[in-house]
C-alpha cells in the first residue's frame, strides 16, 4: 500500500446523501417525539397523516454539540433528527437483505462434509449457565438450521423445559409433547420401529410449526440413528440444476394431509416456498403425509418429474448429515429448513424419544435480547492483545494486516458490511481463547469441500455473536475465496505472498473448474471475493491506518443485522 488510505469522515456530504433520500422513506422513519411514542418507540401517525409532496428544505449538518444531522421538511416545516449511525446502518441497498434471517440470505447453506468437525452442540449446564454460550446455540439453529444439546437430563417431560429456555411449545393433536416409540396402534409412522426417510414435520398443520425438538431418553436397538438434510441447500441445487423443476415445485401447493379417528387436518402449500423477492424461505416434505395433487392432467406430468428431482437430490450421497442421538442427547431444529430421518432399528433394545414443537421467533428473540448486552467494544480488546502477534510469516502484525484491510475497503467506498468484513476478517487467527473457539480448533490445513479452513469458520461464527451473514459469510468464505481467485482469474496466485502461496497448498490449492462454479453460486460469495482482494493487498508493512476506534461507530450501527 503505497499511502494511508484516504479516509472519508462519515460526516461529510451529508447534505447531498440527505437530498438523494426517497423523502417519503426518510420523513416515515422520523424519531422525533411527535412521530415516535418515547416509551414504546412506536410509531403515531399513519402514512395518510403524512403531506404530500414532502421534501427535504434544509439540511443542517452535524456539528460539535450535536452528533444528528437536522432536517426542516417542506410542506409543514416538520423537523427530524437523524443519527449518522442510523443513516449508515440503514442506506438504501440493492443487495438482498438478510431482513428477518428467515430467508436463504440468512443462512449458511451446508452438506454434511461442510459441517465435519464443527457440530453445533453444547452441554445443557453451560448452555443454561452461560448467556454467551446460549446466544452460539441460538445463533447456530438460526443459521444452520439446528443445534445439538447434550446432557440435558434423561427425564420424561423434560423437552418441554427445553422449548421453555427460548419460547413456547406449540400443543397439538398430538399433546404438548409426542413421544416416539413403537406402539402396539400407531397412528403415524414415526411410531413404528420403520425407517423413516428425510421430511419436515406437520406439513398438514396450518401455520406449520417452525421449530422441532427431538430427545432422546432411550436408545438402546440396533439401528435408529438420525440424519439431518439442508432443505435449503437442496433447494438451491435444484434451482442452479434444474430451474424449471425448482419453478414447477415453488408455484405448485400441494395438499397435505393428516387423518385419524379425532382429527383431520389439511394445508396447501408448495415443496419449496420463495418470498416476495424468489428466495428460498420454506421447503416442506413429507411423503407420509403427501396427498392427492389436482392439477390439469398435462401440468400433472411435469409436477411428478419435478417432485421426483427434488425428492432424488434430498437423497443425494453427501447432502445428509448422519450421527446417532445418545440418551440426554437433544435435537432443536428448524423444520421449515431441514430434513429429518432416521434408519429402521430392531426390537432388540428400546428406542424412546419425546418431540415438542415450538416457533422460530422465541429463539430469535433470545438471541436478539442477549445480544443488547454484548458490545463490539469487546473486539478492540482482541486488536491490543492478540492482535499485536506476528502474522503467519507476513511482516505485518495480525491487528496492523486487518486495520489495513478495513481502511482499504472504507478507501474503496465499500458498503459498512464489507468494510466490517474486511477489518475483522481474520479474528479466527486470534485464537482459541480469545475467540471461544471450539475444541479442535487447531490446523488452518483442515480441507472441507471448499477448503474452508478452520480459522475463517471460527471468525465468522465468533462474530455472529453481534454480526449478521452479510458480515459473518464474507469472513467464512475469504479463504475458498481465494482458491477461487487462484482458478478463475489468471496471474493472481502469481501475486499472492509466500505465506499465502503457503497456506494455500494446505488449504487445497486452487479450486477444480466444478468447485469454483458452485462457490460463485454460493451467497455472499462477491462479498468474499472483495474482502479477499483487500485481504491480500493488506500485508504493507509500516502503511499507516487508522485505529480500531474509527470504525467502532461503523461497527456499532452493523449491530443485529
Ligand atoms: C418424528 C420423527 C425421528 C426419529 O417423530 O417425526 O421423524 O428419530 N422421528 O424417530
Ligand atoms: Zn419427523
Ligand atoms: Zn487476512
Amino acid at each position: 500500500m503505497a499511502a494511508q488510505p484516504a479516509v472519508v469522515p462519515a460526516t461529510r456530504h451529508l447534505s447531498a446523501r440527505i437530498r438523494a433520500l426517497p423523502a417519503a422513506w426518510l420523513r416515515d422513519n422520523c424519531p422525533c417525539p411527535e412521530c415516535r411514542d418515547p416509551r414504546t418507540g412506536q410509531k403515531l401517525f399513519q402514512i395518510t397523516d403524512l403531506p404530500r409532496g414532502l421534501a427535504v428544505e434544509e439540511v443542517v449538518e452535524p456539528g460539535p454539540d450535536s452528533p444528528c444531522v437536522e432536517v426542516g421538511w417542506a410542506p409543514d416545516g416538520h423537523r427530524s433528527r437523524f443519527t449518522v449511525g442510523w443513516l449508515d446502518a440503514h442506506r438504501p441497498a440493492d443487495s438482498p437483505l438478510t431482513g428477518d434471517r428467515r430467508t436463504e440470505t440468512g443462512k449458511e447453506l451446508w452438506s454434511a462434509a461442510d459441517l465435519a468437525g464443527r457440530l453445533p452442540e453444547a452441554a445443557w449446564d453451560d448452555y443454561l449457565a452461560d448467556p454467551a454460550r446460549r446466544a452460539r446455540v441460538l445463533e447456530a439453529l438460526q443459521r444452520l438450521g439446528f443445534a445439538l444439546l447434550r446432557g440435558v437430563p434423561v427425564r420424561e417431560g423434560q423437552v418441554l423445559a427445553v422449548a421453555e429456555t427460548f419460547g413456547h411449545v406449540r400443543q397439538t393433536n398430538y399433546g404438548r409433547l409426542f413421544d416416539v416409540r413403537v406402539e402396539p396402534d400407531p397412528n403415524n409412522l414415526a411410531f413404528t420401529s420403520a425407517r423413516i426417510t428425510p421430511h419436515t414435520d406437520n406439513p398438514y398443520r396450518d401455520p406449520v410449526p417452525t421449530v422441532q425438538l427431538l430427545h432422546c431418553l432411550e436408545n438402546s436397538a440396533s439401528g435408529g440413528d438420525s440424519g439431518l438434510v439442508d432443505g435449503f441447500h437442496a433447494a438451491a441445487l435444484l434451482r442452479a440444476e434444474d430451474p424449471e423443476a425448482f419453478a414447477v415445485l415453488t408455484g405448485t401447493p400441494v395438499p397435505f394431509v393428516f387423518r385419524d379417528d379425532r382429527t383431520e387436518l389439511r394445508a396447501d402449500r408448495p415443496l419449496i416456498e420463495v418470498d416476495a423477492r424468489g428466495r428460498i424461505r420454506e421447503v416442506r416434505f413429507n411423503n407420509r403425509s403427501f396427498g392427492t395433487v389436482r392439477l390439469p392432467a398435462a401440468e400433472l406430468d411435469a409436477f411428478y418429474a419435478a417432485y421426483r428431482a427434488f425428492g432424488e437430490l434430498l437423497l443425494r450421497p453427501g447432502l445428509q448429515l448422519d450421527f446417532r442421538l445418545a440418551p440426554g442427547d437433544c435435537l432443536v431444529f428448524d423444520n421449515t429448513r431441514l430434513l429429518h430421518a432416521r434408519t429402521a432399528f430392531a426390537q432388540d433394545g428400546s428406542r424412546h424419544l419425546q418431540g415438542a414443537y415450538a416457533d422460530l421467533d422465541g429463539p430469535a428473540s433470545c438471541l436478539a435480547v442477549l445480544r443488547r448486552a454484548d458490545s463490539p467494544a469487546l473486539l478492540a480488546e482482541l486488536f491490543d492483545g492478540a492482535g499485536a502477534a506476528e502474522y503467519l510469516g507476513e511482516e505485518v502484525t495480525m491487528a496492523a494486516h486487518m486495520l489495513q484491510a478495513g481502511a482499504l475497503a472504507e478507501a474503496a467506498g465499500a458498503p459498512p458490511h464489507l468494510v466490517a468484513a474486511a477489518l475483522l476478517h481474520d479474528v479466527g487467527h486470534f485464537g482459541e481463547h480469545a475467540t471461544g473457539a471450539e475444541a479442535g480448533a487447531d490446523a488452518d490445513a483442515d480441507v472441507t469441500e471448499y477448503g474452508d479452513t478452520r480459522h475463517s469458520h471460527t471468525g465468522a461464527d465468533f462474530l455472529a455473536r453481534w454480526f449478521g451473514p452479510e458480515v459473518t459469510e464474507p469472513v467464512r468464505l475469504h479463504v475458498a475465496a481465494k482458491r477461487y481467485l487462484c482458478t478463475v482469474e489468471p496471474g493472481y496466485r502469481e501475486g499472492l505472498s509466500a505465506a499465502s502461496e503457503h497456506t494455500l497448498r494446505l488449504q487445497g490449492g486452487p479450486m477444480t473448474d466444478a468447485q469454483a462454479a458452485a462457490f460463485a453460486r454460493r451467497p455472499y460469495a462477491a462479498d468474499a471475493v472483495a474482502v479477499r482482494r483487500w485481504d491480500e493487498q493488506a500485508k504493507e508493512p509500516g502503511a499507516a491506518t487508522p485505529e480500531f476506534g474509527h470504525f467502532l461507530p461503523l461497527l456499532t450501527s452493523l449491530l443485529h443485522g
